[in-house]
């Protein structure tokens, strides 16, 4: 395995790589979310690139850029477990230098829930996804689905700039309570730890009452708050279109249950997918 800080290094170590090339963007502080995306770029590609940088584009001035978990050496440890090929490491300033100026702003679909509680954020994430994509030009690029707007946004980006890539979409790790992992848990105290899975229980009521027929979507999210204990602040709960992130037209084509909440100054988001039960001689609504 080998470890790059520069493009020209990646442009060097990846001359001649069997292809495909799968490629698995991360903040680093990796867990076993992670782990499952470079598993699965394993099993689908002859050629694995895990990049690893904390993008300060995609924080805002009071967020946690400085203090976001770092672990770089058990990370590279981790993933030379996994069999990467190579890791892409670069600093700020190489991501960065002095006179960058140009930046992808995925538009509407990246203003909403997380972009309006963290604006720039998506602007941020869409810019480093490009700079990572053409660096590394892989075939195939793995995300996580917990972060489903940041998917929906990187689907838009994908599409309108016509990258030549898949976006390979990866299920939601969770830990037994339900809590989906993220770098971010490790921020709760144990109160705190102990409230989290309230926020997938709240997903799944509404989900659940989707597909038991609730297809009013008010009605539906309000099932799901009831889950919501004090100590989670609700920044959202609702039901959206997965690609456009809008109110879908009704909650029987497509449809997400999406939620973020406040366990003290961490803000924990998670979402479930809402399938509805299609019986042949049910009526549904419009
Ligand atoms: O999901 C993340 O960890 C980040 O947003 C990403 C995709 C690596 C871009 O910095």
């Amino acid at each position: 395995m080998r470890i790059a800080r520069t493009v020209g290094e990646v442009r060097e170590a990846l001359l001649g790589a069997a292809r495909p090339v799968g490629l698995v963007p991360t903040m680093g502080a990796l867990h076993a979310g992670h782990l499952a995306l470079v598993e699965r770029a394993r099993a689908e590609c002859r050629t694995v690139v895990v990049s690893i940088f904390v993008n300060p584009l995609q924080f805002g001035p009071a967020e946690d850029y400085a203090r976001y978990p770092r672990a770089f050496d058990g990370d590279v440890a981790a993933l030379r477990d996994a069999g990467v090929d190579l890791i892409y490491a670069p600093d700020a300033a190489t991501m960065y230098p002095p006179d960058f100026a140009t930046a992808i702003d995925p538009g509407a679909v990246g203003a909403r829930y997380e972009g309006a509680l963290r604006p720039g954020h998506f602007k941020g994430v869409a810019t480093v996804c490009v700079k990572l994509f053409a660096t590394v030009l892989p075939e195939r690029a793995y995300f996580g689905a917990k972060d489903a707007q940041q998917v929906a946004v990187l689907g838009r980006v994908v599409t309108d700039l016509n990258l030549p890539l898949e976006l390979v979409v990866c299920a939601t790790v969770r830990e037994s309570d339900g809590l989906a992992l993220s770098s971010r848990n490790a921020y709760l105290d144990a109160q705190q730890r102990a409230a989290a899975p309230a926020l997938h229980r709240a997903l799944s009521a509404i989900a659940r009452a989707v597909h038991d027929g609730e297809y009013d979507r008010d009605r539906a999210v309000a099932r799901g708050r009831a889950e919501l204990p004090a100590l989670l602040r609700e920044a959202y709960l609702d039901v959206v279109d997965p690609a456009t992130f809008e109110p879908p037209a009704n909650l029987h084509g497509p449809a997400v249950a999406i939620a973020s909440a406040w366990l003290g100054s961490t803000r924990l988001i998670d979402n479930e997918p809402i399938s509805v039960r299609c019986a042949a001689d049910e009526t549904v609504p419009a």
